[in-house]
């Protein structure tokens, strides 16, 4: 290749987002990249010329195998929104500024819907300009989100960490002859597949978690007591999983019967704490044992739990985006398809998409997967999840726990 590479990570970390990194890496290095340049924070650290050259960290195949394994975004993130190109073409201008000073061929964003929106205004600003740098998005989020692509890198660690967690906390939660109910909540802002995820923890139907609320479907705090009610009649031990998004047939979210939410940079709600409330409800009105669970980051950064289909598909991921930006696509998203069908082993295939079409979108679980009254998730979903979470990557640790790459 001609030039070089520039690659950064944006919006929440996961477990396997570095991967990605890795996989942005060694292939642009294979291809003969003289520079692979990481922005420090992303577009935000860019624009003020914060960036490494990814040469001075990853100096042996043990590293590159250590950044593949390490959770969180080893070049540090940012919630940033570029502002419209007709607002501020000067933001433009100093971003083309300083990729041209660093002879930039290929810019590789790795990130979800928000971040995607960064690829295409710079891939517009791009065409306009009549500039030769390609912009390729590549995917990731735990809320798997991300319209036009089966899943997202991210996802398949997040829900096999809530999967075994989940089971673990149930084991917890049977030891005494009493009562007793557990809530659990878990991310996903909008979209509730890391929730449904809870089904998989699961050792047969009607285990717990008995009760699973999605984003996707209206909470009512009447037929949540009805259907812990009914819940409790049967056992002692009541498990719930609630999304963090909940929200009632107002749109108000449950986590705001508390306190109003904050907002964040890219002017999302923080959609944090509807486990507390639904636990002081629970204590009230059945004056049971009660305690909720916010599994909170601990979901998207365990190095612990993390899936090997996952840590491969999100290096794949990455050297798709490279190789695809060197072929000339540019304005794409590297996204995956699912070429098995239901029953058949597993296998998917990456293919291109176009960014306009992903940026902004928000992908939900399709209402025929949500089952119950709104309180349970199908077979359908178990199907598409569970080769998500297959597979262990190969540890490296020290001292007794994992070993990462450390900038
Ligand atoms: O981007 C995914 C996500 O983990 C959401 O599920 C969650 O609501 C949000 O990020 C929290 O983000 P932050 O790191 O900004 O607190």
């Amino acid at each position: 290749m001609k030039g070089n590479v520039i690659v950064g990570q944006s919006g929440g970390p996961t477990a396997a987002i570095n991967a990605s990194l890795a996989g942005v890496y060694r292939t642009a290095k294979d291809r003969g990249a003289n520079k692979v340049y990481g922005m420090l924070h992303g577009i935000q650290g860019l624009l003020k010329e914060k960036y490494i050259d990814l040469s001075d960290h990853i100096k042996t195949e043990l590293d590159a195998e250590l950044l593949k394994r390490t959770p969180a975004a080893f070049l540090g993130s940012c919630r940033y929104k570029l502002p419209e190109i007709h607002e501020n073409r000067e933001v433009y201008d100093k971003i083309f500024e300083i990729l041209d000073k660093l002879d930039i061929e290929a810019f590789i964003y790795i990130g979800g819907n928000d971040s995607m929106d960064t690829v295409s205004k710079l891939s517009r600003y791009g065409e306009r300009v009549g500039s030769d740098i390609r912009f390729i998005g590549v995917p990731k989020t735990i809320d798997n989100d991300l319209i036009e692509t089966d899943h997202t890198p991210g996802f398949g660690s997040a829900a096999k960490y809530v999967a075994a967690t989940v089971r673990e906390i149930v084991l917890d939660a049977s030891v005494y002859e009493q009562k007793a109910v557990t809530i659990i909540e878990l991310m996903g802002r909008h979209a509730g597949w890391l929730t449904a995820a809870s089904v998989l923890a699961r050792k047969k139907k009607e285990d717990n978690p008995v009760l699973i609320y999605l984003p996707e479907s209206n909470f009512d705090l009447e037929n949540f007591a009805r259907d812990l009610k009914q819940a409790l009649e049967k056992r002692n031990c009541v498990i719930v999983c609630v999304s963090e998004g909940i929200s009632d047939a107002s749109g108000k979210f449950i986590c705001e019967y508390g306190s109003e939410a904050s907002v964040d940079n890219f002017g999302h709600k923080m959609l944090t704490g509807c486990g507390k409330v639904l636990e002081n409800f629970v204590r009230n009105r059945f004056g049971v044992k009660v305690r909720s669970v916010e599994l909170n980051v601990s979901q998207r950064c365990s190095g612990m739990v993390v899936s090997g289909t996952d840590v491969e598909e999100a290096a794949l991921a990455g050297m798709e985006g490279v190789k695809g930006a060197l072929k000339g696509e540019t304005g794409k998203m590297v996204a995956f398809a699912r070429i098995s069908n239901p029953g058949e082993e597993y296998r998917m295939e990456c293919r291109f998409v176009d960014v306009n079409q992903v940026c902004n979108q928000e992908k939900a679980v399709p209402a025929e997967w949500i089952t119950g009254d709104g309180n349970d998730i199908g077979e359908k979903f178990i199907q598409y999840a569970l080769p998500l979470i297959q597979g262990e990557p190969e540890r490296i640790m020290e001292n007794g726990i994992p070993k990462y790459l450390y900038r």
